[in-house]
């Protein structure tokens, strides 16, 4: 049975350890479509994407980042959103807005997913961003906020129980 979209958004929780399963093209460019709908800064629809299944490139990616990348050299997928940089001043909101739905997207087709954030991040040597425009060969004009990492959750996760803090008619 298809989820709602209350069980999408509240069972969505990041997954950083994956089974060895492979998510079909399909589903991966399912996700991808997703995304293409996320609202954009001048309705410019800049996202691009790079998507990467070579293990040897998710153990590389994953080296991007000095701590919390890890768990990009156990996924199945990465996808690493891009955006040209000189065509938008908001491209950190608009690679933001495209990796949430990103996130959903992979919840609902029951993939595990886990925003790994890159931007303003130091890796080994240099910034992450810089080596991960190295490894994937994009040009240096182009913003990475963060890599999605992608694969079979290897358990379940539970769901949070949250409120909303919510100030009406004034703070
Ligand atoms: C802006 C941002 C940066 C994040 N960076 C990382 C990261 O580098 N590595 C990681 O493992 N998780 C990262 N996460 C995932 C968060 O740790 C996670 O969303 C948070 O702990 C809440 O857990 P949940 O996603 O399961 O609800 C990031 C999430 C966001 C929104």
């Amino acid at each position: 049975m298809e989820k709602s979209f209350p069980e999408i958004v509240k069972g969505r929780r990041s997954v950083r350890s994956f089974t060895k399963e492979h998510i079909s093209d399909e589903i991966i460019q399912a996700i991808l479509e997703a995304a293409a709908y996320a609202p954009s800064s001048w309705g410019g629809h800049p996202m691009e994407y790079i998507v990467t299944k070579d293990k040897e490139t998710l153990q590389n990616l994953a080296k991007c980042k000095r701590m919390g990348a890890g768990p990009l050299a156990y996924s199945d997928v990465a996808i690493v959103p891009i955006i040209d940089k000189r065509k938008l001043e908001l491209w950190v909101e608009d690679a933001a807005v495209a990796s949430t739905y990103l996130l959903l997207a992979a919840e609902y087709y029951g993939v595990g997913a886990c925003w790994i954030h890159m931007k303003d991040r130091q890796g080994h040597t240099n910034m992450a961003e810089d080596d991960i425009k190295d490894l994937l060969h994009i040009p240096e004009y182009y913003g990475i906020l963060n890599v999605v990492s992608l694969g079979y959750p290897a358990k379940p996760n539970k769901a949070h129980e949250l409120d909303p803090v919510v100030h009406y008619e004034k703070y």
